[in-house]
């Protein structure tokens, strides 16, 4: 990364990508010139076209607003000419909304500086180096921080904005995006995930032009149906070729990203906060900082890209404990008893779970306060004794004396009108005074903007975890934010509540991993509705899904595969006919499915059929051999199976090339048909490879571009395929 005072360029190079950014005009705009596969040269401004019409104000300044809204700004505000989308809008003390930047100064180190109270990539001075471009808004003393940083051993390269308010008067911002890039041209293709409660993360793939194509949330978290990633490649980009640009939010509430195709066939990208229900009041002197975005460039298509986002989330965003640690399997009670438990009854899951090897007993909702359903007591963080008798130390006890973990749910963000809490402090909840907030699975969202809330639930978490030998917290989250309004911010500063409700939840996360740094922390949000890098900041796995079923799951883990590593991937193995389809599947398919991400149980053991029992320890065995390698290595998908709905392949390389282990699943058996041929991917051509099943030796060319045959009879049968360098 450096600047070349020359030509007032900024040219920022990673591993295989160049970015660059050229200063411009008397006037000192800051625009972007070039984001794509590393180049050497330093000067190339010629893109910027500013030698053709409308030129730079300081030639042509009767077409100024002409310029501004075809100039590729860095980073685009909102009033003054550029009506494309505007990633900075304010409102000043007399309520006008233009807002101008120019260049200023810039700061070039090593390393990185973590964003205060937000979760984001870190890296030291020898993985990555940043630049900050100070800019300023003369007329509103307005000072705009544009934040880069590269890492250099990989295509990454992230941005944020620090805003500060240097004048006397206050100033409110009403937008605040994190990046903005022009791309030249208009025919592009755009992938995203979406999906609902129980199908998230399906990939949606689709070609886009002229106008725009948002992709958000306003729930108060990143959401079930709109993942904060998308992808802009070319539009004959496949999984191996072409043009990839990943954007993902580093950010667990409202987002708001776009592609726009303008009228000079140029393509807008901007990520973001949530401009909708977002205000910020900045006095004199204080600053706002906007969550990261993660920028990824690939060159050979969408599968490089997906393989970047896994190692830079594994190495530089995932942090504790478990960062690279292999996860204890676990055996959680939802599914097996759902609230109807007892000590007796998760002491008889315990014993025999521990018999075939299962590591760890969670304890799912209901086992405090009066919760016998999903209607109350959300809040009151107390041990029910009715059905935990003896006591959680007790219980925890008698589990570790079996020689497994205990691990614990929680809903700490929430609160349910039948609560003591609720009794005591009927204005805790998130409400407008006057109207009654609208109840969702019968609870309402604390107020987490204010402290006292905050201090008093992380202190009821912390007695419960201090309380016994914990070792795993599940933390969920079951409802979207309505009703916006906190007793707490004043008129002016209601707007604030959604961003202030997210900082105060990584706040609490922050506490939690940092007095029990030993806790493995594992995010759910009613499934997956918050599997995003901001979560993975706190925790190493985030539940993907209420759905269970081995093949939901397939589309549902395809989709999170893509930008999230398998290690993160929260999948078990559950009892059939599956809750929540009604499907019944094999049980080896529900284990070499769940295999491909944090693996473990979510049955009642006790009750299961016998052949189905006798088959976990070998799941068990097959765990242990293979979950180093799933965890750390390389993700390749095999089969498009979002596209292709009936058969499923995917294979995960050692970073050394030396093991493989292929997935496959079919959905319907096919009569009268051959064996179906699969191509591997991401071996060494000359290498030999042995597999484990047959002995039979194939070179990695062999195995890539000619394949193997893959047999598989019955409906949902899957097979996994082992290779070994030899
Ligand atoms: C939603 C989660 O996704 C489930 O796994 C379970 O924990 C329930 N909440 C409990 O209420």
């Amino acid at each position: 990364m450096r600047f070349i005072e020359n030509n007032k360029v900024f040219k920022l190079d990673s591993k295989d990508t160049s970015y660059i950014i050229a200063i411009v005009d008397e006037e000192q705009f800051v625009g972007h010139v070039y984001f794509g596969k590393k180049i050497v040269d330093e000067n190339v401004n010629y893109l910027l076209r500013i030698d053709e019409s409308p030129y730079v104000p300081s030639k042509n300044n009767r077409d100024r607003v002409s310029f501004y809204d075809s100039f590729p700004m860095e980073y685009s505000t909102h009033g003054i000419g550029d009506f494309r989308e505007s990633s900075l809008q304010v409102r000043d003390s007399k309520g006008h909304t233009a807002c101008k930047l120019q260049y200023v100064s810039h700061e070039i180190f090593k390393g990185k500086k973590k964003l205060q109270g937000l979760p984001g990539t870190f890296g030291d001075e020898n993985e990555c180096t940043t630049l900050e471009i100070t800019c300023l808004d003369k007329d509103l003393n307005l000072e705009v921080v544009l934040v880069y940083t590269t890492f250099e051993n990989l295509d990454v390269i992230t941005r944020s904005v620090r805003v500060k308010n240097c004048a006397k008067d206050s100033i409110t911002l009403t937008k605040v995006l994190s990046t903005c890039i022009d791309f030249d041209g208009v025919n592009y293709d755009m992938v995203s995930l979406h999906g609902s409660w129980a199908r998230e993360r399906h990939i949606s793939r689709k070609k886009i032009g002229y106008g725009r194509q948002a992709v958000s949330s306003i729930r108060g978290e990143s959401s079930h149906q709109d993942n904060p990633f998308i992808a802009l490649l070319d539009n004959n980009a496949t999984d191996e070729s072409g043009n990839v640009y990943g954007f993902n939010f580093v950010y667990s509430g409202n987002f708001f990203t776009q592609i726009e195709g303008c009228q000079f066939d140029t393509t807008r990208v901007v990520m973001g906060i949530n401009p909708e229900d977002f205000e910020w009041v900045l006095q004199e002197g204080e600053e706002f900082i906007a969550p990261e975005v993660v920028m990824v460039y690939s060159n050979k298509g969408i599968g490089k890209m997906t393989r970047t986002f896994h190692d830079l989330y594994r190495n530089n965003l995932i942090r504790g404990e478990f960062k690279d640690k292999k996860r204890p399997i676990l055996i959680n009670n939802w599914e097996a008893t759902y609230f109807d438990f007892n000590t007796e009854k998760l002491l008889s899951i315990a014993k025999e779970a521990s018999k075939l090897g299962i590591e760890m007993l969670v304890m799912d909702d209901g086992w405090f306060g009066k919760r016998n359903s999903d209607n109350s007591s959300l809040g009151d963080w107390i041990v029910n004794e009715e059905k935990i008798q003896g006591g959680l130390k007790n219980l925890v006890d008698e589990v570790n004396k079996l020689g497994m973990e205990f691990g614990i749910w929680f809903e700490p963000e929430m609160i349910s009108p039948n609560s003591d809490l609720f009794r005591a402090h009927p204005d805790w909840c998130i409400h407008i005074e006057g109207r009654e907030p609208a109840l969702c699975r019968e609870q309402y969202v604390l107020d987490l903007s204010r402290k006292e809330v905050v201090d008093y639930i992380y202190e009821s978490v912390k007695k419960v975890l201090s309380s016994a030998n914990i070792t795993y917290v599940k933390w969920d989250m079951n409802r979207q934010l309505t009703d916006l309004g906190s007793i707490a911010l004043s008129p002016e500063r209601q707007g604030e509540l959604f961003h202030r409700y997210m900082l105060a939840v990584y706040e609490m996360m922050d506490r939690l991993t940092t007095d029990f740094p030993h806790i493995l922390l594992e995010n759910c949000s009613g499934g997956g509705a918050r599997f995003d890098p901001g979560m993975l900041y706190y925790s190493p796995q985030i539940w993907c899904s209420d759905d269970t079923d081995a093949i939901e799951r397939l589309k549902i883990q395809e989709g999170t595969a893509m930008v999230y590593p398998l290690s993160t991937i929260g999948a078990h193995v559950s009892d059939c006919p599956n809750h929540t389809v009604g499907r019944t599947t094999p049980f080896e398919t529900r284990g070499h499915v769940a295999l491909a991400g944090t693996f473990g149980y979510e049955l009642d053991v006790t009750r299961i059929p016998e052949e189905d029992r006798d088959m976990i320890p070998t799941q068990i065995e097959m765990y242990h051999k293979y979950n180093d390698l799933i965890r750390r290595g390389d993700y390749y998908r095999i089969e498009n199976f979002s596209e292709n709905h009936g058969f499923d392949a995917w294979t995960v390389v050692s970073k050394d090339k030396n093991e493989v282990l292929v997935t496959c699943v079919q959905v319907l058996g096919r009569p009268n048909y051959h064996s179906r041929r699969i191509k591997l991917k991401g071996l060494v051509e000359d290498k030999m490879y042995k597999i484990e099943e047959s002995d039979e030796i194939i070179s990695g060319g062999a195995l890539m571009y000619a394949g193997i045959n893959v047999s598989l009879y019955g409906d949902y049968s899957s097979k996994i395929i082992y290779l070994t360098a030899v």
